[in-house]
């Protein structure tokens, strides 16, 4: 069974529920506390042990190659005034020269296609993938797990969440099969069905293991749900071709694509932070009382 080295992150779409705030920033770059998305992404693709980080841009996004690339200027600049805090904190989000590569999508036709861009990057090799906009608060790293599972059990695995019945038509869902603890056996998949066509509430979350077989399947693709080419369609033409496993989310999700999803997000983490959850706390309370 080969490792896991490989991860690919699509940044590629136009964040329109974001607007106007994406329109000439990335929405991968919108912070969390004082961390864009797309860094924890990073964080907890390298906690899992990836070797190899593919990223599918677009347009308007070159902001995250410089994000991970070295700035001399602020480098020097913050060396020289001894802000070795700072200095560390820059130096950590880069990514070595050879471990990183980013590939244009051109045209945003959906997560699909954006996977799809990255086949002659991923080649013969089982990849990650990870969408920034779904952040997770977690003691153990979910990606880390799935690869376990992965090395374990082989084929797919894709991260579960529990949705309410009514939000079936907002995610991908899966048909679940036996389930063993958290791990559930993946029958079928669904992408964004009306909750009367729904066959669970298991949705996806934005985390991945893949075969590469499945860019044969993307090359094949036809436009699915919200006329984009979908993931979800793909991956349910493996269903039967590979062990195909989902892991149920251990930890909180949240959609940083929505803007409650971002500002909860924004609260909880900085809530986790010593340095900054007194003043907040406080803070949140006060805005709780004069309302
Ligand atoms: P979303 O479904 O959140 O789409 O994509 P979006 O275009 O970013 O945002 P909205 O819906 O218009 O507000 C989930 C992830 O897939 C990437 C996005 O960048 C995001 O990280 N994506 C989506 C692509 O890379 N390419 C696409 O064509 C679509």
């Amino acid at each position: 069974m080969k490792p896991v080295r490989k991860a690919i992150f699509p940044v590629g779409g136009l964040g329109t529920r974001f607007l106007p705030a994406t329109k000439a920033l990335p929405k991968e770059m919108l912070p969390i506390v004082d961390k864009p998305l797309i860094e924890y992404a990073v964080d907890e693709a390298r906690a899992a042990g990836i070797e190899e980080f593919i990223f599918v841009t677009g347009r308007g996004k070159s902001a995250i190659e410089d994000h991970f690339d070295n700035h001399y200027e602020l480098e020097q600049t913050l060396a020289e005034r001894g802000k070795q805090d700072e200095l560390e904190q820059v130096n950590q989000a880069k990514l070595d020269a050879g471990q990183v590569a980013y590939v244009r999508q051109m045209s945003p036709l959906g997560l699909g296609h954006a996977v799809w861009c990255a086949r002659n990057l991923v080649n013969d090799e089982p990849f990650a993938v990870l969408l920034a906009d779904d952040l997770i608060q977690a003691d153990t790293p979910t990606l880390a797990e799935m690869v376990d599972v992965y090395e374990t059990h082989g084929g797919n695995v894709v991260s579960l969440m529990e949705v309410p019945d009514h939000h079936t038509s907002r995610y991908g869902i899966v048909e679940p099969g036996e389930s063993n603890g958290r791990l559930v056996e993946i029958r079928g998949l669904i992408e964004k069905p009306a909750p009367a066509d729904a066959p669970s509430n298991l949705a996806i979350v934005g985390r991945y293991v893949l075969q590469p077989s499945i860019m044969n399947h993307l090359s094949e693709a036809k436009t699915g749900a919200g006329n984009e080419i979908q993931l979800t369609d793909s991956m349910m033409a493996m269903v039967g071709e590979v062990p195909f496993n989902g892991l149920r989310l251990e930890g909180i999700r949240y959609d940083c694509g929505t803007k409650s999803g971002f500002l909860a997000a924004g609260i909880a983490f900085a809530l986790m932070r010593e340095d900054l959850a007194p003043e907040v706390r406080e803070r949140i309370g006060r805005l709780l009382e004069a309302e």
